[in-house]
């Protein structure tokens, strides 16, 4: 950050009080309020951090007016369209493309790090069948601690890197074995011949009876998706993400604590409740009805995969995810085309209404990628821990570049106190 050489004054009181104003490379300025409490006694109030930037960050840039969504300056467009995703974890972790070389051997490693410890069966053992696997992901995420010892230290560089390559090696692994164990089937070792993303679905749909043939075209839609997913600056997940790591906890910790933030259904359990939401509708006929309770103020039913905090003219990402979902559904015959019709038809009378319109509430990303995963073959359970899979690398990517801030402390946030001021303890009896 640079200091833009303006200021921004406020007054209190009769008190005038001078604020730098700091610029990045690109995007709205700041106002350092820093020593705001210090110089004035007051603190800002910002539920929901609608106008407040948390942190210092030169990985993910998003331009919501211009729907613009860029890893480390490159446009998500062409990432999802000429790169494949464990080239997109090397520019999110590392700050560049990497040449050849450097992608061979950052694809060896994570290679080499797919499986898991053959103790953490029994943490599966341990859960009901019914279990949702995001439950079981955000567990056994946070029990790698337990089983990886020897990369916990965050001020050893050389650990936070091994910490790194094996969250994003093992957790393909994890979230396909909470999976399998969801639906009673054993579990399938990874195969290191095969790339990231086949390896992935076969993991989850091979069963020692059959095979499962890799299809080129789904894994590439799948790849997509993990592309699409894999950062968002600092979204609810990355910020807890951060906040956990602020306090010195080991990575894999972190990485649980963004796991469990993501399932909320305004943020990855977003495309579950998308999809749940298609296929309740049934009928295009029927679309008018959601619509009419989407603005009824007082029904709290919104349309899911629609609207975003930062993106007011149109998720970028979306729009990709769309294209996809064209492809897939004319590769594999789901019985899902239906579904893919109501969504483009409920996006399409949504963006005429006015209702939508004045709001500026648009497709984002979890719109479509429903409709894909359930082509693919995945149950609705399934799509917020695949969401947890992808963005793993950018919690990661976060992560690192918080601790290795110099200026970074522990993230402490203050109130607005509303409650009651000092009462006296009354004994049971005199209440
Ligand atoms: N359907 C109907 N109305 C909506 C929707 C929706 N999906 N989203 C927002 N609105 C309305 C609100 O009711 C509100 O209307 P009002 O001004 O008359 O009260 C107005 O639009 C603004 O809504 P906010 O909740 O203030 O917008 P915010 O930016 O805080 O919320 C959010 C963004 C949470 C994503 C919201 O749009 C939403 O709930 N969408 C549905 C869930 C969803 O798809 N989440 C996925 C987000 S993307 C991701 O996590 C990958």
């Amino acid at each position: 950050m640079k200091d833009s050489g303006r200021t921004a004054e406020i007054s209190i009181g009769g008190e005038n009080y001078s604020f730098p104003i700091l610029s990045g490379t690109t995007g709205p300025d700041v106002i350092d309020v820093r020593k705001l409490y210090a110089s004035t006694g007051f603190f800002t109030f910002d539920p929901g951090f609608t106008s407040t930037a948390s942190c210092e960050s030169s990985i993910t840039y998003i331009d919501g007016e211009a729907g613009m969504l860029q890893y480390r300056g490159y446009p998500i467009e062409e990432l999802a369209e000429h790169s494949h995703f464990l080239e997109v974890c090397f520019l999110l972790l590392y700050g560049d493309l990497p040449s050849a070389s450097q992608l061979e051997d950052f694809m060896s490693r994570v290679t080499n790090h797919t499986m898991v410890h053959e103790q953490m069966r029994n943490f599966f053992n341990g859960f009901r069948r019914d279990a949702h696997p995001m439950a079981i992901i955000t567990g056994v995420m946070g029990a790698m601690s337990a089983f990886y010892h020897d990369s916990i230290d965050i001020n050893d560089p050389v650990q936070r890197e091994i910490a790194s390559i094996r969250m994003i090696a093992k957790v393909p692994t994890i979230v396909a074995m909470a999976y399998k164990y969801s639906v009673g089937q054993p579990f399938c070792y990874p195969r290191n011949d095969l790339d990231y993303t086949s390896n992935f679905l076969r993991m989850c749909f091979e069963v020692p009876a059959e095979a499962y043939p890799e299809n080129k075209a789904l894994s590439r839609a799948m790849d997509r998706i993990f592309i699409l997913h894999a950062d968002h600056e600092q979204n609810a997940s990355t910020s807890t993400v951060r906040l956990a790591g602020s306090s010195g906890a080991n990575p894999f910790a972190c990485i649980a604590a963004g796991i469990a933030c993501l399932w909320g259904p305004s943020h990855g359990g977003a495309n579950q409740a998308c999809l749940e939401m298609l296929l309740e509708i049934g009928t295009t006929d029927r679309i008018s009805e959601f619509i009419k309770r989407a603005k009824d103020p007082d029904d709290p039913f919104r349309l899911m995969g629609f609207g975003h905090r930062v993106y007011k003219n149109f998720d970028p990402r979306a729009k990709v995810m769309k294209e996809s979902a064209d492809e897939v559904l004319s590769v594999v015959d789901s019985g899902r085309k239906p579904t893919l019709q109501i969504a483009k038809e409920l996006e399409r009378i949504a963006l005429e209404d006015e209702y939508f319109v004045s709001r500026r509430l648009y497709p984002n990303v979890d719109f479509y990628s429903g409709v894909i995963l359930d082509a693919l073959g995945f149950p609705t359970a399934m799509f917020t821990p695949i969401f947890a899979l992808s963005r793993t690398v950018g919690w990661i990517s976060q992560w690192k570049e918080m601790i290795a801030e110099p200026m970074q402390k522990i993230g402490r946030p203050r109130q607005l106190f509303v409650g009651p001021v000092e009462r006296r303890y009354l004994p049971l009896h005199q209440r």
